[in-house]
């Protein structure tokens, strides 16, 4: 009697510690870290995060970025959508931006000059008069620290950095924390927590690229886009916000339904010729869930992007011009990319009067958006 419990016993054991193995071979499985090179006297890694479906994203700490997204099209072919570089080296000295966190202010801020608490600030001006993007050594060229992402379910990319006092010219040491979720919906979930120990200014985005053909195959003016916004943000000569919040109704800037990127960006509105195309921040209504959605309608691929963020600026790759090679030796040509990066307006630490960009010493900044892929 005590021989066949105690065998029970030994056999319940083993099965736990089976499916314990099982369990860590399939955590190990979903997020694959590789070494790729060091830059910056740091080492950086590219990580695969593959989901249920089977479907997988790659990450590098180089710049906190998405290099890569694989998803199905309606007949289940699968193509990665955003740009990138297929070596170490391309990717280091490749765009500066794709698919990279951007801070500590995304976009422009005019003549690289911000007052706060009558302290002015001067940061480097790598656009123009202006600078952009947080300046030439901002978060997308820092290569970060690659976190574990602990005992989540699904697979994590964790990645960490420190932005010390004055870096760039922005006053306060800043800790970032960004968190990019695959999950088995396929959709990448990308969670900012940001704190300061001094009074700053904060806009932080992701500027994935996406052409949902494929990255590289062709361009995106076909691509149908609905954008939640009755109003956009008018910019003058410098991409510079003029302060005011123009009604989207009656321009070729309502995407409030649905319209191809190409149908209209030709026209010959003061905006656009400004822009070389969309190149603006549309102020979101936040009234339903989704804040945006594209969809290709050869592939089926439909992308939908859910924000907390205020705005989004709508770029149309009107600065692509084919230098850049990226996945597969593919050029990067002109619109053959789409950004919907979510933010903040831009300039808006002078502008006291569009939503606030302040983040406060004790404050904890946290926002979220999700990219969603399926098919229609
Ligand atoms: C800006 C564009 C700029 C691009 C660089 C966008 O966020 O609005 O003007 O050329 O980033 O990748």
């Amino acid at each position: 009697m005590k021989r066949t419990l105690l065998l029970s016993l030994t056999l319940i054991a083993a099965a736990a510690w089976f499916s314990a193995c099982n369990q860590s071979a399939k955590t190990k499985e979903m997020v694959k870290k590789e070494l790729i090179g060091t830059h910056k006297g740091k080492d950086v890694f590219l990580l695969t995060l593959t989901n249920k479906k089977g479907n997988i994203i790659k990450l590098t700490n180089f710049g906190a970025r998405i290099t890569w997204i694989e998803v199905p099209d309606r007949n289940g072919n699968k193509e990665n959508v955003t740009f990138g570089f297929d070596t170490f080296e391309s990717m280091i000295k490749g765009d500066p931006y794709f698919g990279s966190v951007v801070g500590r202010y995304a976009n422009r801020i005019a003549k690289g000059k911000f007052t706060l608490d009558g302290v002015e600030y001067s940061l480097a001006l790598n656009n123009g008069p202006n600078s952009l993007h947080g300046g030439p050594g901002g978060w997308h060229s820092a290569v970060w620290n690659t976190e574990d992402g602990g005992k989540s379910k699904v697979p994590t990319a964790v990645f960490t950095l420190k932005s010390p006092d004055m870096e760039e010219g922005y006053p306060g040491n800043m800790d970032i924390n960004v968190v990019y979720t695959w999950t088995d919906n396929n959709e990448i979930v990308i969670d900012y927590t940001c704190t300061t120990d001094k009074k700053t200014v904060l806009n932080i985005t992701n500027h994935a690229y996406f052409n949902l053909h494929g990255a590289g195959n062709g361009d995106i003016l076909d691509h149908q886009m609905v954008i939640k916004a009755s109003r956009f943000v008018p910019v003058d000569s410098t991409l510079i916000p003029t302060g005011e919040l123009r009604p989207v109704e009656g321009t070729p800037f309502d995407f409030t339904t649905p319209h191809t990127v190409g149908e209209r960006i030709g026209e010959n509105y003061e905006q656009l010729l400004l822009g070389k195309g969309y190149d603006h921040t549309f102020v979101l209504d936040n009234k339903e869930e989704v804040d945006a959605t594209v969809y290709e309608p050869v592939s089926g691929r439909l992308m939908e992007v859910i924000t907390d963020q205020p705005g989004v600026q709508f770029y149309t790759g009107n600065f692509l011009n084919g230098r850049m090679i990226g996945h597969g030796g593919k050029p990067y040509n002109h619109r053959t990319g789409l950004c919907l990066e979510t933010g903040h307006y831009p300039d808006s630490p002078n502008h006291p009067e569009f939503p606030s960009t302040l983040l406060n010493p004790g404050e904890t900044f946290k926002s979220q958006t999700i990219y969603r892929f399926s098919v229609k």
